[in-house]
């Protein structure tokens, strides 16, 4: 059996639970230490996971602590800071989405990591589905032949999270649901498709329900008292060295119907996403033929489990990291690029 990891986590928000959920079904990770400025929350989890120490400040945690490695998950805007003093001290990190929302910020982390010689994962967690795995391999093998455009798509009608919170002012979480639910979305898609290099972006974004307090959904805490200065609907066009496209729509609130479509276009085969089945779509006999492939839908692989077995593994160097910094590093890259070409009302070259 691979050794467990003595984690600690930082920011102990919601997010810290489904990590904590993870270590505790899959065994690969023993929660050690856990740290949040508000101390009720971190009290809250230590009493919950029985972890032995609480910090208020996370340099304390670090320097103190008998842990091996973290999870970051503090607003986005610490994510680059929390992660580089986490590599300095000695500890491989997993670090939860977006990795950053500025490229020098993600290179910084990426070049830390280097220099420090730890893992440093991205919490990509919709790579670990049975049905992406299995997809990725079909792209790999080239059942699909090539997949010269995606279609990527995540669409709420209202859900907008936290309004006044962190979670809706730009110097905090860098953006709307580009960055955080659009940024799923699009690494799936460049992932399924192979991460192939991107050259250019066209985005635009809009904010049309959120700043009137329409569209609210039920994820974070709201603060009246604060202020909501993000996009509440994206979209954009990413195109790659081989010429292949990814279409991506963001959406945290519009009146539109919900989507969480994935389709790759293949000159061979499609393939639609659809939870835990894939969708195969061809022609035979110059009949279109569609053919539903069925996974298991919670596998103890699947989501933050596979996630946190997947960052043990690499630490204890038994396979490669399978969401390394450099391809969190890509995504920011074009996520960034899509914010830069929606503000200039062009294309943007990557
Ligand atoms: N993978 C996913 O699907 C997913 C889902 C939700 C959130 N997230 C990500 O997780 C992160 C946290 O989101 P959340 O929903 O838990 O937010 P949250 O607001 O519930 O929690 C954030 C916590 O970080 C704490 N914090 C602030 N400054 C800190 C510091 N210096 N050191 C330690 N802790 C600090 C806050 O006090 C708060 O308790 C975000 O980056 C978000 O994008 C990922």
């Amino acid at each position: 059996m691979v050794k467990p990891l003595k984690l600690g986590i930082i920011g102990a928000g919601n997010i810290s639970k489904s990590h904590l959920e993870a270590a505790r079904r899959t065994g690969a990770a023993v929660p050690v230490a856990i740290c949040d400025p508000l101390l009720d929350r971190a009290n809250q989890r230590q009493n919950e996971y029985g972890i032995q120490e609480v910090y208020a400040d996370y340099h304390d945690m670090l320097a103190k602590s008998d842990i091996e490695a973290v999870v970051v998950c503090p607003p986005n805007h610490l994510h680059h800071v929390v992660t580089i003093d986490a590599l300095r001290a000695g500890k491989h990190v997993l670090c939860e989405k977006p990795m950053s929302f500025r490229a020098d910020w993600a290179q910084s982390m990426v070049d830390e990591a280097k220099k420090s010689g730890k893992i440093l994962q991205v919490g990509m967690v919709s790579r670990y589905q049975p049905t992406v795995q299995w997809l990725r391999r079909q792209v790999a093998e080239g059942s699909l032949g090539w997949v010269y455009f995606a279609r990527a798509q995540y669409v709420r009608r209202s859900g907008i999270p936290g309004w006044g919170s962190w979670f809706t002012r730009k110097d905090m979480a860098g953006g709307g649901p580009l960055i955080d639910i659009g940024v799923h979305r699009l690494d799936l898609a460049w992932y399924l498709m192979g991460c192939p290099k991107p050259v250019s972006v066209f985005g635009v974004t809009f904010a049309a329900l959120g700043p009137s307090k329409q569209g609210l959904g039920t994820w974070g805490t709201p603060e009246w008292d604060g202020y909501y200065d993000v996009e509440d609907f994206s979209a954009a066009l990413i195109k790659f060295a081989d010429g292949s496209a990814i279409s991506l729509e963001a959406v945290w609130a519009g009146y539109t119907d919900p989507s969480s479509a994935l389709h790759l276009i293949g000159n061979k085969q499609g393939a639609q996403l659809i939870d835990d089945k894939v969708k195969i779509m061809t022609q035979v006999d110059k009949h279109d033929m569609d053919t539903m492939v069925s996974m298991p839908k919670n596998s103890l692989e699947s989501g933050f489990s596979g996630q946190m077995m997947a960052f043990r593994n690499a630490v204890r160097g038994e396979a490669p990291c399978p969401a390394p910094g450099e391809q969190g590093l890509e995504v920011t890259k074009m996520l960034a690029g899509i914010y830069e070409s929606a503000q200039k009302g062009a294309s943007v070259a990557l």
